[in-house]
């Protein structure tokens, strides 16, 4: 449907509207029983324009046949939820699947989960989250896509191109929203929905991007953030969401809040009571509000505020338009209805399940691996000793934000590696040490179906002897640790990046046996190991339903891992934040020594992540010593795989700016590409810089600049790069 006859049947059915059914359709709700009568009565009196939560095919079916059949203009609703890494068939974590730095994995992740998510009747899902994340305090650096805007600006687009496709209303896609506008990764204290202090040059060069990259790449909606940015509350925040993103950006999709966050105007002292909250949001520029009831809604006063003069038919149309143009867009009002027939059959596509086992693959991030002790060499194995208490917990194994996964189809690390050898070798396990819970349960904990996982209690002291008995009966032992899946996402900050209960002392109880320990880290923030050094050391973050079988691919080198950091693996929480692309500062030599107590670098850096293969970076050319402002520069090297498997190297390009009319951070990822070698095999990677990736946001010309400067730039396989090559820039 083109634009032109989209706006007509908007604007001629937006000519019929009363205000409250105009208020109407601003109105999201939460629905969590089916048959609500409260929700029904609503929905048949044309005052709710779109649910959530609901995900059972028959009852979305009959809430659409109240709103198509009962409500006076018949508009459809809109069906949305948190689709965020896999319907049933769940995806590594978004932090993984970025880990991957494969674009084309992360978009066929996100067809996948489309399908699965359009299949049962969903529209709209609220996702990707893009929000830049520096402190692993915070719990939800599991859903974005790391610390770095270039590498979340990719992700971002990637992923939205995943769930919608080409167009809004392609079929088999849904309406993509990223989230959360904006700031909010930025939480003081790393403390959910805590406030957001960022600087206009942060903001812009740093915070922003991801979500101006899936807007350029088509995103049909935003949702806006819980917290304060810069001292107003970023849901009522005019200058994000009406100047920036609506006018400087020109989006022409519609914004929705966070559940409750338009009623939080009130909760912030922004807003004086609820109705003030709802005036203050939509005159902001949001279009919807995400409600989790009709009591709690801001905008089910609008009529009123409209009466009174407090917003205008203008403001309250225009918003009413981007919905009705997303139904359209849709083609909803053509096809409202689910084909329940076909639910079985994508939800059960063998094919889903594929692409899941190779997206884990590509996400593992090989740390450590000392004298190659990974791969294993299967021929050489009799025992092999799986400990852990995440080792065989399928719930675990999924990781935060799933909800209609099935547990017995997913594959534990345990169940992978007995799947895999269990024939040929022995495979024993010991949960090692008991999960400790949370000490401030989740809320998600309590929400039905989603209980976390049973715990197997055990007396620590004595489980720990058991699982070192069983290591040293063994020719090897697998330790899965790291955290339980209810302690990263939302509300699910932590103090410390210790492994949670006895783990660490497992771990040492095992390393000191000398054993071979190969330790999988289930985790999605940098954890603090003080030291331990196990064989090798593998990230496998929370895998999703194929994991365990991706992880025993892995593990006998039938995948080898390509993974790398979307972060700074930081030595301890004391280090927060550390990221790689600081400000270069007095005594820049002495960085490393800026703490008395410990290194100031990162375990690891962004970026990094090892393979069983190595690599040579050599011959870096720039194209030119000199360019023009706002012409382009190309860079290549060469890359020779020196090891001896096949294997996917990321190589990665830095730029520093030498001096300009701000200061720039040491070094900045502008360019990356995934390239698979044989043994000896040597490709010419080739780079092109334009003009957009030296520009960036002047806090001293407040606009965005492109300075007469040199430029530095260091490729190769982290962050640490130190092949470097220079060029310069001048007015031309
Ligand atoms: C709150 C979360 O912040 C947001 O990411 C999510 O989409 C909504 N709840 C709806 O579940």
């Amino acid at each position: 449907m083109n634009d032109k006859v989209v706006s007509e049947r908007v604007n001629a059915l937006l000519a019929q509207m009363t205000p409250e059914e105009k208020a109407g359709q601003l109105c999201q709700f939460f629905s969590f029983t089916p048959n609500d009568v409260a929700i029904t009565d609503e929905v048949a009196a044309g005052h709710v324009g779109s649910i959530l939560v609901v995900r059972d095919p028959a009852e979305l079916d009959r809430l659409q046949h109240v709103a198509v059949e009962q409500s006076r203009l018949g508009i459809p609703l809109l069906f949305g939820f948190d689709v965020i890494h896999g319907l049933r068939t769940i995806f590594p974590v978004p932090i993984a699947m970025a880990a991957s730095w494969d674009m084309e994995i992360i978009e066929a992740g996100q067809v996948v989960a489309a399908a699965e998510a359009r299949a049962i009747g969903l529209h709209w899902t609220f996702a990707p989250m893009v929000d830049i994340a520096r402190d692993p305090r915070w719990g939800r650096m599991v859903e974005g896509a790391g610390e770095d805007p270039h590498l979340g600006s990719a992700v971002a687009a990637a992923q939205v191109r995943g769930f919608q496709g080409s167009a809004i209303g392609e079929a088999g896609r849904v309406i993509s929203g990223p989230k959360h506008f904006a700031g909010y990764g930025a939480a003081l204290g790393g403390r959910d929905y805590d406030e957001a202090e960022i600087s206009d040059s942060e903001l812009r060069n740093i915070y922003l991007p991801p979500f101006k990259a899936a807007i350029d790449a088509g995103a049909g909606n935003i949702m806006c953030a819980y917290m304060t940015l810069n001292g107003v509350p970023a849901t009522g925040n005019h200058w994000l969401i009406t100047d920036v993103l609506k006018r400087e950006w020109g989006f022409t999709g519609f914004t929705v809040s966070d559940a409750n966050s338009a009623y939080d105007l009130a909760t912030h002292n922004f807003a004086k009571d609820s109705a003030d909250a709802g005036v203050r949001a939509l005159n902001a520029g949001l279009d919807m509000e995400m409600s989790l009831s009709v009591k709690s809604s801001c905008y089910a006063s609008l009529p009123q505020s409209l009466a009174v003069g407090a917003v205008s038919e203008n403001t309250l149309d225009d918003a009413v338009r981007r919905i009705l143009a997303m139904k359209f867009r849709m083609g909803l009002f053509e096809n409202p209805y689910v084909d329940q027939t076909q639910v079985n059959a994508v939800l059960g596509n063998p094919a889903h399940r594929v692409v899941a086992q190779e997206a884990a693959e590509k996400s593992f991030v090989l740390l450590r691996n000392e004298n190659k002790a990974l791969p294993l060499d299967r021929t050489k194995l009799g025992s092999i000793a799986v400990i852990g208490p995440l080792a065989d917990s399928a719930r675990d194994t999924l990781g935060p934000w799933v909800f209609d996964h099935d547990l017995a189809e997913t594959v534990t690390v345990l169940q992978g590696i007995t799947d895999k050898v269990g024939g040929e070798m022995q495979v024993a396990y010991s949960p090692g040490v008991t999960m400790i819970p949370r000490l401030n349960p989740s809320f998600f904990d309590a929400l039905p179906g989603l209980q976390p996982a049973a715990r197997v209690e055990v007396d620590d002291d004595a489980e720990i002897l058991r699982a070192v008995e069983l290591a040293n009966a063994s020719d090897c032992a697998i330790l899965v640790l790291g955290e339980a899946q209810n302690m990263i996402g939302e509300a699910a900050s932590r103090s410390s990046l210790d492994l949670p209960g006895r783990q660490q002392d497992l771990l040492e109880a095992l390393i000191a046996t000398g054993k071979p320990v190969i330790l999988l880290l289930m985790s999605a923030r940098p954890l603090d190991l003080k030291g331990a050094a196990p064989d090798a050391i593998l990230n496998i973050w929370y895998p999703g339903t194929q994991g365990g079988a991706a992880v025993a691919n892995t593990l006998f080198g039938d995948a080898v891992p390509g993974g790398k950091l979307p972060f700074n693996w930081v030595r301890s929480i004391g280090q927060v934040p550390l990221p790689y692309a600081h400000m270069k500062t007095h005594q820049p030599k002495e960085r490393e020594n800026r703490y008395w107590n410990e290194q100031g670098s990162a375990s690891y850096p962004f970026g990094f992540g090892l393979s069983y293969a190595t690599f040579a970076y050599d011959n870096l050319r720039v194209s030119k010593p000199v360019v023009a402002l706002g012409e382009a520069i190309t860079v290549s090297v060469d890359v020779t795989n020196t090891g001896s498997c096949a294997a996917t190297e990321v190589a990665q390009l830095y730029i520093h700016q030498r001096y300009g009319s701000a200061a720039r951070p040491v070094r900045e990822l502008k360019g990356f590409k995934r390239l698979t070698l044989s043994p000896g095999e040597t490709q010419t990677v080739e780079f092109v810089l334009t003009a957009k990736e030296l520009t960036y946001w002047s806090a001293a010309v407040r606009d965005w600049v492109q300075d007469e400067t040199i430029i530095d730039i260091m490729v190769g396989a982290d962050s640490a790069a130190t092949l470097s090559a220079s060029f310069e820039v001048r007015a031309p």
